[in-house]
């Protein structure tokens, strides 16, 4: 019988972002099935996941300096855009079975587990949404350069649940927050309703990626005796390169269980008064 662990290992070793995807949506119903008693059990098991997951031939990776820029008042700026969001879905997508896979010995709860994989799922969809609005558009996902960048946080907290949970979740996909509602405006400014609507379903759904990754964050800290918010500050000062970047979306970040004296003092200068 596969555990989860192997499932999450068959996700990372996939590398075409269709097949990648639909093995996780299998996988993360598989897992809910067996967890809501419809299916046999399904052990966490053990697994070594690969340092960096498969992926496709295509886009090609460049370094985020040399990824051209696009307005986004233009057709081809709108399409660069929903490029580089595929590209962070996919990227989700990896993120999420790589802590299931990599964290099996953390001593966690099975409800852990239970988010992640729907998390998964959740970003699965995301990509497929976004590159459906790519064809729509005449493109698709691997016709334009992308960042080489994008699964450096996962190397850096590869030993350190800690850390993963603070820079991925509660400092990378709670920026998402803050940008999407940005994004959304140019889409619906350009009468782009398909992209609207995939942006709005991403931007739901993001919330509770980062209340798991708070949630998570604060389990750990409440059993190892350690007060949040300074160790918060520390591993995003580690292992994330560079300020946070305000203005914040102060309500969604709350609602995902992320105050603001979390993330007000890793800003850049700019004070929440000023
Ligand atoms: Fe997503
Ligand atoms: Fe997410």
């Amino acid at each position: 019988m596969t555990t989860l662990a192997e499932m999450a290992v068959e996700v990372l070793t996939t590398a075409d972002g269709r097949a990648k995807t639909a093995l996780a949506h299998r996988h993360a119903a598989s897992w809910r099935d067996a967890r809501a008693g419809e299916a046999p059990e399904i052990a966490i098991g053990v697994a070594t996941p690969p340092l960096r997951p498969a992926r496709p031939d295509r886009p090609e990776l460049l370094p985020p300096r040399e990824v051209p820029r696009r307005r986004p008042g233009s057709e081809q700026g709108r399409i660069a855009l929903l490029h580089a969001v595929a590209h962070i879905e996919l990227n989700a997508v990896d993120l999420h079975w790589d802590i299931v896979a990599r964290f099996t010995d953390a001593g966690f709860p099975p409800g852990f587990y239970d988010d992640w994989v729907q998390a998964a799922d959740e970003e699965a969809k995301h990509f497929n949404l976004v590159c459906d609005c790519l064809e729509a558009l005449g493109s698709h996902y691997g016709a334009l350069p992308a960042h080489a960048g994008m699964w450096r946080a996962a190397e850096d907290t590869v030993d350190d649940i800690f850390g993963r949970l603070a820079v991925v979740p509660m400092v990378l996909e709670a920026r998402g927050l803050d940008v999407t509602p940005g994004m959304i405006g140019i889409f619906e400014k350009a009468g782009v309703d398909h992209a609207v609507a995939a942006l709005r379903t991403i931007y739901a759904e993001e919330v509770h990626h980062v209340a798991y990754g708070s949630k998570w964050f604060h389990w750990l800290c409440g059993r190892d005796g350690l007060d949040p918010k300074p160790v918060f500050h520390d591993l995003v000062r580690r292992y994330f390169h560079g300020a946070l970047k305000p203005p914040f979306n102060e309500e969604k970040r709350a609602e995902a269980g992320l105050p603001p004296d979390f993330y007000w003092p890793l800003a850049e200068e700019t004070s929440p008064k000023a």
